[in-house]
């Protein structure tokens, strides 16, 4: 169906300069090279200093990308949603910093969602709302993590899957075929990933602040829901807007685990060529995976105007969300 929708006009990513390998892991915590690799595919991943690379500034560097890219004047853009598991502030949100940095106008609605790895997905599809319902012409969405703050770096089973990174996109009202989703949570099933808040070290009705704040994930459990879910997602949707798989030219998968990718691919009986990586290196970088794996595309020259796209995303709550777009 034919309408107003939000096209991807400019794709802009940002990660930071020090990288860890598997090598530079396996003197850290008891692992090697091989083992990594054969459980997932990731090689290396950046690592954000905490000064100079922030989620909220990393949320700038990829925007800036996304702008210049885009070709427009950031004066133009009416709404900015950020994603992100990890800001560096509880608030001002990290789009409000991004619109600072920018130079936009005041005109601009600006806020942040959580939804951990489908985050991304989470604040497209509602920048899509935005869009479709005539509230928002030019926007701004971002993924941005720093999950290296949050994982236990005396775990080998977690520690070496994260990495920290930003995307974003430049969404523009245009006529084109609408956004088609689905989106499904458990959070029943929450439980084999989480993590808690840190708290303040002065509290005053606690004496033990030093709680573990760490990510905790049952990586057997989670590879699992993933395997399942995933592939019965994206046949849904396929279902539901009826539409064949064949006609996809690429899946855009959040980049967790090049296992969970393959295992989807096989699952769908599609190519692997129709499902691009970047895990090797950057790790999972959460909701920053699916923005920046498309940047990635857009540069080397694989994703074209008019493609027909599936994204698909899953993550903690647990929540996995899809989208059917024509690029
Ligand atoms: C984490 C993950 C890579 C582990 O791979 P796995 O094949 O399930 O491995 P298991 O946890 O079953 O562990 C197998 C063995 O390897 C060991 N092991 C775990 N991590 C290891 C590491 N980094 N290096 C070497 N050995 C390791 C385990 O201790 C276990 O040893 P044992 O058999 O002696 O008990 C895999 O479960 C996974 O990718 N899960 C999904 C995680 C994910 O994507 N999370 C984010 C979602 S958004």
């Amino acid at each position: 169906m034919s309408q107003i929708t939000g096209k991807i006009i400019g794709l802009g990513s940002y990660f930071p300069p020090k990288t860890l390998t598997n090598d530079d892991l396996s003197k850290m915590v008891e692992t090697n090279d091989e083992w990594i690799t054969e459980r997932t595919g990731i090689k290396s991943r950046h690592i954000a200093d905490g000064i100079e690379d922030k989620s909220s500034t990393m949320a700038v560097k990829a925007a800036k990308e996304a702008v210049e890219d885009a070709g427009i004047d950031p004066k133009d853009i009416d709404l900015i949603v950020a994603a992100s598991t990890s800001p560096d502030l509880v608030f001002p949100s990290i789009a409000v910093t991004v619109q600072e940095a920018l130079g936009c106008t005041e005109n601009v609605g600006c806020f942040d969602v959580n939804s951990a790895c489908p985050g991304w997905l989470a604040a497209f599809n509602t920048v899509q709302g935005f869009i479709e319902s005539g509230n928002s012409k030019l926007a701004l969405v971002i993924g941005t993590e720093t999950l290296s703050n949050y994982v236990d770096w005396t775990d080998r089973g977690t520690c070496i899957l994260f990495g920290d990174g930003a995307g974003a996109a430049v969404l523009k009202a245009e006529e084109g075929k609408k956004n088609e989703i689905i989106m499904r949570s458990s959070g029943k099933r929450g439980v084999c990933l989480h993590c808690e808040n840190r708290k303040q070290p002065k509290r005053y009705d606690e004496d033990d602040f030093e709680q573990s704040t760490y990510f905790y994930m049952a990586g057997r459990d989670v590879f699992r829901f993933a395997i399942t879910e995933v592939p019965k997602l994206i046949k849904d949707l396929a279902a539901k807007y009826n539409f064949s798989l064949d006609d996809i030219d690429y899946f855009i998968l959040h980049q967790a685990n090049a296992r969970i990718i393959e295992s989807t691919a096989k699952k769908l009986n599609i190519g692997i060529e129709k499902f691009p990586m970047t895990l090797e290196q950057t790790g999972n970088t959460s909701s920053a995976s699916i923005p920046a794996l498309l940047n990635e595309m857009k540069k080397d020259g694989r994703l074209k105007k008019g493609m027909k796209l599936v994204f698909a995303s899953f993550g903690g709550g647990l929540t996995w969300d899809a989208n059917y777009i024509e690029y």
